[in-house]
């Protein structure tokens, strides 16, 4: 290993990280115009279960990242098996990442769209913005955590590409 405060070159960073299987989730919320915003994230995790906390990483250079930074709300979705298509449109830069996805919304959060269908739903008030590096950590309490009604497995990311669970041991 070399010493840590040599810095580390992208590729092996990016090639390391490669390794690391995650679930996948659409995270959304709505300026203050009331707007929807959302991408797909790998970088969301459990953080506290009392505070309920939970925190995900949004890149600053994100065209959602100006209404992630003044909305106090937030809401994360878990992505089930067969997804991938939600996964992929939350993951492109497009104007309207919305158009004809069935949405719900949840009373005094803003107006942040909520997407249906899903494994899992958490709707979070942010309770702090965190530096972190070229992206900003987004640390956010659960109000409210429920299952959606989706597909029973969940959606994993892995080696750069989408997975299924494979048998359990
Ligand atoms: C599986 C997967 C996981 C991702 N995870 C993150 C993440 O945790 N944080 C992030 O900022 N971008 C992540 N991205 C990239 C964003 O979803 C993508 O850049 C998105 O378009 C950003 O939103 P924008 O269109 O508003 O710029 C991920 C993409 C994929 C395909």
């Amino acid at each position: 290993m070399p010493a840590t405060s040599e810095r580390v070159d992208h590729d092996a960073f990016r090639a390391a990280m490669s390794h690391w299987a995650s679930g996948v989730a659409v995270v959304t919320t709505a300026d203050l115009a009331g707007r929807h915003h959302g991408f797909t994230a790998s970088s969301f995790t459990a953080v506290s279960l009392d505070p309920p906390l939970v925190l995900v990483c949004l890149d600053r250079d994100a065209i959602c990242a100006p209404a992630f930074l003044e909305s106090p709300w937030l809401g994360v979705h878990v992505l089930g098996r067969g997804q991938e298509t939600l996964a992929r449109r939350f993951a492109r830069k497009s104007a309207d990442k919305f158009a004809g996805v069935e949405l719900a919304s949840a009373p005094g959060m803003g107006g942040v769209p909520l997407l249906t269908g899903v494994l899992a739903r958490l709707e979070c008030r942010i309770t702090s913005r965190l530096d972190g590096g070229d992206h900003v950590v987004l640390l956010a309490e659960v109000g409210r955590a429920a299952l959606g009604g989706g597909p029973g497995e969940p959606l994993v990311y892995y080696h750069r590409a989408f997975h299924r669970l494979g048998a359990a041991h």
